[in-house]
């Protein structure tokens, strides 16, 4: 059961799309306190698990820690930071009693979960303006689904975006891309799309392509086509500020864009210097913004990636003219006038502050809203113009869509990377923890930058992580500027990354029929080991291993030098090796802990007891995969229901898609 409480004067967010009754009095759990801002507080069990928050740091029982939804361009996800680039308020506490939390609130709201005192949990926020759903069912996974029901269906891309994806900030020319293609066919390894980060641009300016290096464009995209690479461009938050750039003078007459108090423009700067945000909250600049990407289908491209959209600010004017002045003053009279800790605390701070998110507004239906109030919906909305306007451009047609920044309700129209990780072997882990929690709160099409973005990364943990990958809907390797060469042909043991891929590419008809039952049933696709066998004690507190779909269990290595890992069975499962060549090792083990050995080419992974999985032949593209006669690995005597459609349109109903394989 599900009841909506309202509190004060709620902005409405649009997260949830089933219209309900405001509840009389209050939830019956915990206590409230609308006095001062918003305070709920409740005291958990000594067992209780709490679940929930998508995109936040730490594990999947989200307990011993304190989470602050602030949507934050942070690239250094260490283990003390609360805020990562998401706001997803959705809690499930299970132990002592049962029951989920939707917080809809927009703006930055704390959920301390035993950190200040060990037993407590205190979920806070300024302002007491918020519509709070609270959920009532048998388990946690009962209370996800209905959640999920009134969130409204998760995105769906198209199946090529199923494939493997290389991406790097770094391509510049289009011989850069079309090496990175070469290379690929070269060393055999299976590649679907190669992202386009900012440099395809001219000056970084959104909806434009650099004169020099992408003259003729269309026939380019097909160029790459014709290798069955899609190519998929980044879209940035920031419009620049140029005279005669059609973007920003069209955002400038028709007030598409965040005003200051006062009425001018916002002006932060990111990559392209000055920029104005498109006011993605007011409905007609939204439709103006998302009909752009229209420049870019038009010459044949399918899909895109949101960047930048928390808004990230590398600083704004008025915060710059504040440092020039501390400058000056320290200038003129040195330590006296500004002591320097006082200087450099100014200039670390400049970046995504609060005090530039105080300084600019949105336009919502005629009233001036300021962003600090509405700040976790940024990046949600500016991927929702997208969305809103591919269903206008192409209603047929599924286009990929991902985003940095996202609060529920985004789920609908994208999916999301989990933003700039690093080259750790705690970040494989990390990203392995995130999977489960993000589909509770809808966001099933997710992924990390396999490898790691930021820093050198290694030929072991690129393997790793990649063997990870093989089983989140979005695999894509992606680095950042300056940092090792990480593409699979960078290394020496080829082969090793050719069978990583190639068990990807073997096990796409399981992995997007699992993905396509989560999307249609509203379910998880990703689940903790606790919503599958919530009576097992052990299984329960399991976080470094997952079930994915109803047929298998996944428990990746993330260690250094390790040959293998400890396993623990919560029944009898079919243990699967995917090696090279296309060789398949199978190994029934009992309920229990095992340690299983892996080495680094290989793909491990768990079949459950009576189930079985298909299995197809790699092909150099998820077009040429050939899903006519699956073989089906796990138990005699098992069956599977195959989901299959064209993957390009949106037929998803239709019951021909499903097929019964048995064994
Ligand atoms: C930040 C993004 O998180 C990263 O993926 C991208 O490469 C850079 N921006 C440059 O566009």
């Amino acid at each position: 059961m599900i009841q909506k409480y309202v509190y004060g004067n709620p902005f409405s967010t649009d997260a949830v799309t089933v219209q309900m009754e405001a509840a009389e009095g209050a939830p019956q759990f915990g206590q409230l306190c609308t006095d001062e801002g918003f305070c709920f507080t409740y005291e958990m069990g000594k067992e209780d698990i709490v679940y929930g928050l998508g995109e936040a740091n730490r594990g999947i029982n989200k307990r011993g820690f304190r989470y602050v939804s602030d949507c934050a361009d942070d690239p250094n996800h260490t283990e003390d930071k609360n805020s990562l680039y998401a706001a997803h308020n959705f809690i499930i506490v299970a132990g002592k009693e049962t029951f989920g939390m939707f917080f809809d609130y927009p703006s930055v709201i704390t959920f301390d979960i035993g950190y200040t005192n060990l037993d407590k949990l205190k979920v806070s926020c300024a302002h007491a303006d918020m519509n709070l759903y609270v959920i009532t069912g048998e388990t946690p996974y009962d209370i996800v689904k209905q959640f999920r029901k009134i969130i409204g269906r998760s995105f769906i891309p198209p199946k090529f975006a199923f494939g493997f994806g290389q991406s790097r900030w770094g391509y510049v020319t289009k011989d850069d891309f079309r090496t990175v293609a070469q290379k690929y066919h070269e060393s055999r390894i299976p590649l679907d799309m190669i992202y386009m980060d900012i440099d395809y641009m001219q000056d970084y300016k959104d909806f434009t392509l650099n004169e020099e290096n992408f003259q003729e464009f269309p026939a380019f995209v097909q160029e790459m086509k014709d290798q069955h690479i899609r190519l998929i461009p980044i879209i940035d938050a920031g419009v620049k500020v140029e005279e005669g750039y059609d973007i920003y003078e069209e955002g400038v007459a028709n007030n598409y864009f965040c005003k200051r108090a006062d009425g001018t423009d916002f002006v932060a700067a990111v990559w392209p210097g000055d920029t104005h945000f498109p006011d993605v909250l007011n409905k007609d600049a939204r439709k103006w913004f998302g009909d752009h990407y229209s420049f870019l289908i038009d010459q044949g491209i399918e899909g895109f990636w949101n960047d930048m959209n928390e808004p990230a600010i590398f600083y704004s004017t008025e915060g710059m003219t504040e440092i020039k002045e501390m400058l000056k003053k320290f200038s003129e009279e040195g330590e006296k006038g500004v002591p320097m800790f006082h200087l450099m605390g100014k200039i670390m701070s400049m970046s995504n502050s609060h005090e530039d998110y105080k300084r600019f507004y949105h336009n919502v239906d005629g009233k001036m809203v300021c962003h600090e109030d509405v700040h976790n919906l940024f990046g949600y909305n500016m991927t929702r113009a997208a969305g809103e306007a591919f269903e206008r451009l192409v209603p047929d047609k599924r286009i990929l869509m991902f985003s940095r920044s996202s609060y529920v309700g985004m789920h609908r129209y994208g999916g999301i990377w989990t933003g700039d990780n690093k080259s750790w072997w705690s970040h494989l882990l990390l990203n392995l923890k995130m999977m489960p929690s993000l589909n509770m709160c809808g966001f099933l099409y997710t992924g990390a930058d396999l490898g790691g973005f930021g820093a050198d990364t290694t030929e072991d943990l690129v393997l790793r992580w990649l063997a990870l990958g093989v089983f989140t809907p979005l695999m894509r390797n992606h680095a950042a500027r300056g940092t090792r060469e990480q593409e699979c042909y960078q290394f020496d043991h080829i082969e090793d990354f050719r069978s990583v891929v190639e068990t990807r590419y073997r096990l796409i008809p399981y992995l997007y029929s699992e993905f396509m039952k989560a999307a249609l049933n509203n379910d998880l696709y990703f689940k903790p080991l606790s919503f599958v066998y919530p009576e097992d004690e052990i299984a329960v507190r399991v976080e470094d291993q997952l079930m994915l779909g109803d047929e298998i269990m996944i428990a990746p290595v993330y260690t250094q030098n390790a040959k293998g890992r400890y396993v623990y069975l919560p029944e009898e499962m079919m243990f699967v090796k995917f090696g090279r060549d296309g060789e398949i090792t199978e190994k029934v083990l009992e309920k229990g802990l095992h340690y299983v050995e892996v080495a680094l080419h290989e793909v491990p992974m768990f079949i459950r007891k009576g189930k079985c999985v298909p299995v197809v032949a790699s092909a150099e593209c998820v077009d040429d995969l050939d899903s006519t006669a699956p073989e089906l690995i796990g138990y005699a005597g098992s069956e599977y229901t195959m989901y299959e459609d064209d993957g390009v349109h949106k037929d998803y109903e239709n019951p021909k898609n499903y097929r019964v394989l048995r064994k």
